[in-house]
């Protein structure tokens, strides 16, 4: 059968290189990359683009008439530090957009459906080293909220409807094609644009701040191996744990200093995103996505760094 994918929220850090890797794989007429902006990328050259927003009811369900997805992937999302700034419209985009795809999904017998969740399902009472699949769930971000009921939404359409929803708890994820869309750990993106510029880079986190982080392309590998993985074994219907490399601002900054020895790091003062910081892992443990569908990441930290560095010289 040929696969038909709908992208909502394409344009964003993780839909920029996503569509591309889907488009490769199943064909660039075949992914129908899906925002509410224009797109700036390769993305408008390389197949359709409609313009959608996840909270108009009537606009999904024509996308879902025009193209009968086979798959569809829900990445539209407000993040941690901006959802503070918005926190209703975090709630209601995060959880409606998602609510609203998983009926039509259901009415539109879409065989598969992927929404990400993220580290910020977790809060001040989890484990922090080696964060369970399993544990104590507290988060105190409008973003982790959302994204925690989002998961019991997705496990619970899993277990009433049969809907075979699969879905992954993202790290901070370090990339050079798309801009982050204003997460706390957007800064482990931004030391790098200013190694380059200046040298040096004034860090909104904490020295000592230890984050679980992953290369995208690891984390586009491991989003289509779940989603090419038998239904079978996926035995998670909320979302894996998933992880790369864990680091802190230091450990970054002395892996800059083997490409620029001269650059030095700063800390800026009572930023509102080292809250958020504190309360989440500084490790987790992946084994079940292991076990399952054998993830296995390729990038660490010092393999992220020299590849970051080589793309954002061209
Ligand atoms: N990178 C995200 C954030 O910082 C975590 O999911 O909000």
């Amino acid at each position: 059968m040929t696969e038909k994918i709908v992208v909502l929220g394409s344009n964003g850090q993780i839909g920029t290189e996503l569509v591309t890797a889907l488009r490769t794989a199943y064909g660039e007429s075949n992914v129908v990359a899906c925002d509410i902006r224009r797109p700036d990328y390769d993305i408008k050259n390389s197949g359709p683009f409609e313009f959608v927003n996840v909270l108009e009811k009537d606009t999904l369900n024509a996308i879902f008439q025009k193209y009968k997805p086979t798959q569809v992937y829900l990445l539209a999302a407000l993040l941690s530090a901006t959802g503070e700034q918005n926190p209703k419209l975090a709630w209601d985009l995060n959880m409606n957009g998602l609510l609203n795809i998983l009926d039509l999904a259901i009415t539109y017998k879409t065989a598969k459906v992927y929404w990400p969740s993220s580290i910020a399902v977790f809060g001040p009472n989890s484990p922090k080293d080696l964060t369970p699949q399993f544990c104590v769930m507290d988060p105190n971000t409008v973003y982790g909220i959302s994204k925690l009921a989002g998961e019991r939404w997705c496990e619970y359409y899993h277990q009433k409807f049969g809907l075979d929803v699969r879905s992954i708890r993202y790290p901070g994820l370090i990339s050079w094609k798309a801009a982050p869309g204003g997460g706390t750990t957007d800064y482990a993106i931004h030391i790098f644009h200013d190694a380059l510029k200046k040298a040096s880079y004034t860090s909104f986190l904490n020295a000592g701040t230890e984050l679980p982080m992953m290369y995208m392309d690891d984390a586009i590998r491991g989003t289509i191996e779940l989603m090419d993985a038998n239904a079978d074994d996926i035995t998670i219907r909320s979302s894996y744990n998933f992880t790369g490399v864990s680091f802190t601002p230091e450990t970054l900054a002395d892996e800059i200093r083997k490409h620029i020895p001269e650059f030095t790091l700063n800390y800026g003062a009572n930023d509102p995103r080292q809250q958020i910081a504190d309360s989440w892992p500084r490790s987790i443990d992946d084994s079940y996505a292991a076990k399952d569908w054998g993830w296995k990441p390729e990038f660490d930290l010092g393999k992220l760094t020299a590849d970051m560095f080589k793309n954002l010289k061209k």
